[in-house]
């Protein structure tokens, strides 16, 4: 039997299978089950810092006649937001036997940054952010966004001893270049890529709806380019490949490509544990069958700087006698 054990932030992990956070990872039930599969960690079902300022935003528009009470219950409502996220943190964490990564889906710095200490306390292992807002302001230069962005992880990881993961969007002008700074700003993982509620527009009745809160395998075909070229141009950061990572072979693609680890929601969704279990099994028999000892001998085997021909990471433009298209 091989060694699938990885060492993700510091930590180490029996296998490079991680349960994405998702409203799965907020049942104790669901998370026994990846546990026994074998899970190598898990990562909590996100605390909105949306939600708490919209549940205070909303209060303070019921009750401006009574600012004092609306002082109390915006001081109440955030206090018990937090304080269910913590007992959810320390549930999952009596619950499984691996590290538990609890997750806040933030868009600014500020006052909530305090959380996260809040969070080490209550027995996390490890703390992902998932920062995005969708920009609007037609004013505003991606520098000064992406500003905000480090700010957060750099005000967040001085606060906390626990290892810091930034989940990012795939959308950045200089992805690499944005990979090094959230690693000099404190980050000592980063997963990518989040993927995001996507409206859709039906004909037929002529109006906007949500699309397909799932993904499909081929997705990750984008972040299989951008973990070899990122794991090879930014080490000394780990990388958690996220969307569309369905199944065993797509998550040994991340790998070869330069993830540490892999994360599954959709699967989860779709295949529950078992997405888990077959994944690990198709690991020892790749592993066995290439004559691999551990995840390491063959983690970024195949990135960027490490394959022959590094211009099939570079190639973007289809051209006329490229691939099968004719
Ligand atoms: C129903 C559902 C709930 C999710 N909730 C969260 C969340 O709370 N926090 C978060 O960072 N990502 C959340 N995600 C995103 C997933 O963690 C994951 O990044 C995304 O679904 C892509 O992975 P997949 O292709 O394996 O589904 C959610 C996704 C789904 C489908």
């Amino acid at each position: 039997m091989s060694d699938i054990s990885v060492n993700y932030m510091g930590l180490k992990l029996r296998s490079p299978i991680i349960a994405a956070s998702s409203g799965l990872t907020a049942q104790l039930n669901r998370v026994a089950e990846f546990d026994k599969a074998g899970v190598g960690a898990i990562v909590v079902k996100s605390l909105f810092e949306e939600q708490i300022v919209n549940e205070a935003q909303f209060l303070n528009d019921q009750s401006h006649d009574y600012p004092e009470s609306a002082d109390y219950l915006h001081h109440y409502l955030r206090q018990n937001s937090i304080d269910r996220y913590l007992k959810l943190v320390s549930d999952v964490k009596e619950t499984v036997s691996v590290p538990v990564i609890a997750s806040i889906n933030c868009y600014s710095g500020g006052e909530w940054t305090s959380f996260a200490k809040k969070i080490e306390s209550a027995g996390a292992d490890g703390l992902e952010l998932n920062i995005y807002s969708l920009p609007l302001d037609i004013y505003k230069s991606s520098t000064d966004i992406e500003r905000g962005y480090l700010d957060v992880v750099e005000q967040v990881s001085k606060q906390i001893k626990i290892p810091v993961a930034v989940k990012i969007a795939s959308t950045f002008t200089n992805l690499p270049g944005f990979v090094n700074g959230l690693k000099a700003h404190g980050a000592k993982g980063v997963v990518m890529f989040n993927r995001f509620y996507s409206p859709d527009i039906d004909i037929k009745r002529v109006r906007v709806f949500p699309a397909d809160a799932f993904s499909s395998p081929e997705e990750s075909l984008r972040e299989l380019r951008w973990m070899g070229i990122v794991s090879a141009l930014v080490p000394g950061i780990d990388l958690s490949a996220s969307t569309g990572v369905h199944n065993g072979t797509i998550a040994l693609k991340q790998i070869l490509a330069g993830a540490s680890t892999v994360q599954m929601c959709t699967a989860l969704y779709k295949k529950g544990a078992t997405a888990i279990s077959q994944s690990i099994a198709d690991i020892n028999l790749f592993m066995d069958t290439q004559g691999f000892k551990s995840v390491a001998d063959f983690q970024g085997k195949l990135n960027y700087a490490n394959i022959e021909n590094p211009g099939k990471f570079e190639r973007v433009q289809f051209m006329k006698t490229f691939g099968n298209v004719k």
